[in-house]
């Protein structure tokens, strides 16, 4: 089983995605459709009624003023409908042409009505759509995409959500409240709603397909143990200068087998021995479509067939019993609310069938959605180096705001997250400040090595995680090493808007500070101080007597080093800043664990089904070797690229990414660093 739905998962998807449109379009015109019994009439009154009358013209009448009206045509047949009793108006008699012209009169006075082709006027229209009759071999079209459909996205489908017991499926079928947003939502709808549609669009789409298909209806006949449909038998032998008789006097004729038939539709015959070939409905019929055929000899009007649909075949009935159930005529209202919903059903299976494959796709590394250029690379101190990023046709890039960053696809399989430190107010392009570091996972050693001018690379959306707080009174902004990136762009926004802060920046030396000579001239320059530690005591900086007097408006901003952050932020806890005014970015933490980490149970929303987190694993690790592949980047926790929804239990945050307030909401958590408080963590996935 399981080795099945690895196969069909991915044939379902596709599927979906490629047939799709075609299934949507049937399934909206289908939906339009199914109401046609209630909406076409009085949307065309004028055409398809007149006013009533004790008696109509002859058949014949009727006939040559079609044929006036449309003198081109050859005529196929003449339909009559029977009006109700009580009604002020009876249905037209309708004229129809071999090139599927129809001409409709007024029974009671012969006027020509209207001319429409079939599929004009908004019931035409839409019947075209859906039997896909605005191409050659639409039938086929229709005809594989319902079988498609119905073998693998439909069958395929259930396959898929099939939870393994009946228990299970009792389960699974039980309707709950959406959830609040995510993948989930979309997934877990989809999965809701699937397997109620599902029979109503399987029998939907099975019985549309003698409509497409000959051999399938053939089948339908062979399956009953049916003689197939057979043409009219011939008229018998006749004078070569007999005349046919009028068609009135054939109604007669059928009047006499089938007294006041609700419907009924005489062909005329195309060639000089062709009998009239008729089916009528009677008043008492098990549904619209419950045939009775007759054929009459043409010159006598002598009975050369009469089935009552009573007596017709098994494969008569069940084609006929298809087609009805199809076009909703069957079941009253309850029929017709049910298609309508399979109908409606399925584009909603569509929409979030494609949500959560878009939503897995966005959130798949190697699926970056940007290709930029590096349009410059340059060395911005010891091992720091600088790239500027453009589109390649010169289109505006996402805005962005200080702090933000963007994850770039250093090489295939390998992405990581730098901050912008351009100017925010820039679209043209972005800058990032790499720093090669001597314990590199490759990110930083493949950008400095493997990366150059002209070179193309995939970048994600800006992200920011470090916002400033555009309401403080004052910003502290302390730096070092390569945390000046995120930095310095939040000094320039500030300085920009003229509000009052001041930058510290750290670093060895002047050789190893980035971005020394823009700070220098820039208009803030008075407000920034550079402290190297392998300079003169006197300038290297005290975290303690910068952080002593923490004021409700001022914010704290700190990035660097981790030995650099958690000095700090140690500096300005004991000072007694409030948490709600420190703001801090990572770059890399040491992975937290503690003596008594247990084990914990993750369970996802979607599917229900658990996998078990061991002690010396992660909730991503355990999450991957099951095919449930996330984001994942630093894995230590200061990238947020991980972050997963929580909707139930409560999450042990060993993260360097959320603030104190996103913890205690506890609805979000890193996989790859935090664990459980609670046994089990439901995830929004
Ligand atoms: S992978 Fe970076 S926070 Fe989880």
């Amino acid at each position: 089983m399981i080795r099945l739905r690895r196969i069909l998962r991915p044939v379902h998807r596709w599927t979906g995605l490629s047939v799709g449109l075609v299934i949507v379009l049937m399934a909206l015109t289908g939906a339009a459709l199914v109401l046609r019994k209630q909406l076409e009439l009085p949307l065309d009154r004028d055409l398809l009624s007149a006013p009533a009358c004790a008696s109509r013209l002859p058949l014949d009448t009727l006939t040559a003023n079609a044929q006036k009206a449309y003198p081109s045509g050859k005529l196929d047949y003449i339909r009559l409908i029977a009006a109700e009793a009580d009604d002020a108006r009876t249905p037209t008699a309708m004229v129809r042409f071999t090139d599927q012209m129809f001409v409709y009169l007024d029974p009671c006075t012969g006027a020509v009505l209207g001319l429409r082709n079939r599929y004009r006027g908004a019931f035409g229209v839409l019947e075209q759509l859906h039997r896909f009759r605005f191409m050659p071999n639409g039938n086929l079209v229709v005809g594989t995409s319902a079988i498609v459909f119905a073998l693998v996205l439909v069958g395929g489908g259930l396959v898929l959500w099939w939870p393994g017991t009946w228990r299970g499926a009792r389960r699974a079928l039980a309707l709950r409240a959406p959830r609040a947003g995510g993948a989930a939502r979309h997934i877990g709808l989809h999965k809701s709603v699937g397997p109620y549609a599902a029979l109503i669009v399987l029998i939907s789409a099975l019985t549309g397909l003698p409509q497409s298909f000959d051999w399938y209806r053939n089948g339908v006949y062979t399956l009953t143990g049916s003689a197939p449909p057979a043409h009219a038998p011939a008229s018998l032998a006749h004078a070569p200068d007999a005349a046919r008789l009028p068609m009135e006097a054939i109604w007669q004729k059928v009047q006499a087998l089938v007294p006041q038939p609700r419907e009924a539709l005489l062909h005329y015959p195309s060639r000089a021995d062709d009998a009239v070939d008729i089916y009528t409905i009677d008043r008492d019929a098990p549904h619209p479509n419950a045939r009775s055929l007759i054929a009459l000899d043409a010159y006598t009007g002598d009975t050369l067939k009469f089935t009552p649909y009573a007596a017709s075949s098994a494969g008569h009935k069940l084609y006929f019993w298809t087609l009805s159930i199809h076009t909703g005529l069957v079941g009253g209202w309850i029929g017709q609310a049910l298609l309508l919903f399979g109908a409606l059903c399925v584009p909603l299976l569509a929409w979030t069938g494609l949500r959560s494959w878009l939503r897995r796709a966005e959130r798949d590394p190697a699926r970056l959605p940007r290709q930029v250029r590096v349009v410059r690379k340059a060395t911005e101190a010891a091992n720091v180096c600088t790239f500027e990023l453009a589109d390649p046709d010169g289109t505006a890039l996402p805005a962005f705001a200080a702090g933000a960053h963007i994850d770039v696809q250093a090489r295939d399989g390998l992405v990581r997250q730098y901050s912008l430190c351009n100017d925010p107010r820039e679209t043209h392009r972005y800058l990032i400040g790499v720093l090669r570091t001597a314990d590199s996972r490759g990110g930083s050693r493949a950008l400095h090595d493997e990366v150059g001018e002209g070179d193309l690379l995939r970048i994600g959306e800006p992200r920011n995680h470090f916002p400033l707080a555009h309401a403080a009174e004052h910003s502290l902004l302390l730096a070092a090493g390569i945390g000046i990136t995120p930095i310095l762009c939040m000094a320039e926004r500030l300085a920009n808007t003229g509000a009052e802060f001041r930058l510290h920046y750290w670093a060895r030396s002047r050789t190893h500070a980035a971005f020394v000579e823009r700070i220098e001239r820039a208009a803030f320059a008075d407000r920034a101080q550079f402290h190297f530690s392998e300079g003169p005591a006197e300038q290297r900086g005290d975290l303690e007597s910068l952080l002593a007097h923490p004021a409700a408006g001022t914010h704290l901003y700190v990035c660097g080093p981790t030995r650099f952050m958690d000095a700090a932020l140690a500096a300005a806890q004991r000072a007694g800043w409030r948490e709600e005014n420190v703001h801090r970015e990572y770059f890399s933490a040491d992975l937290r664990h503690a003596a008594d980490d247990a084990e914990f149970v993750v369970k996802l929303a979607s599917s229900g089904k658990s996998y078990t987190v061991g002690k010396n694993t992660s909730a991503l690790d355990v999450l991957a070797a099951h095919g449930i592949v996330l984001p994942r980047s630093c894995e230590q926790g200061v990238c947020g690229s991980c972050l997963t929804g929580v909707l139930d239990g409560s999450p042990d945050h060993r993260d360097r990414v959320l603030s104190a307030e996103e913890r205690a909401r506890n609805d979000r958590f890193t996989p790859c660093c935090s664990r459980a408080k609670s046994p089990l963590l439901v995830l929004d996935l």
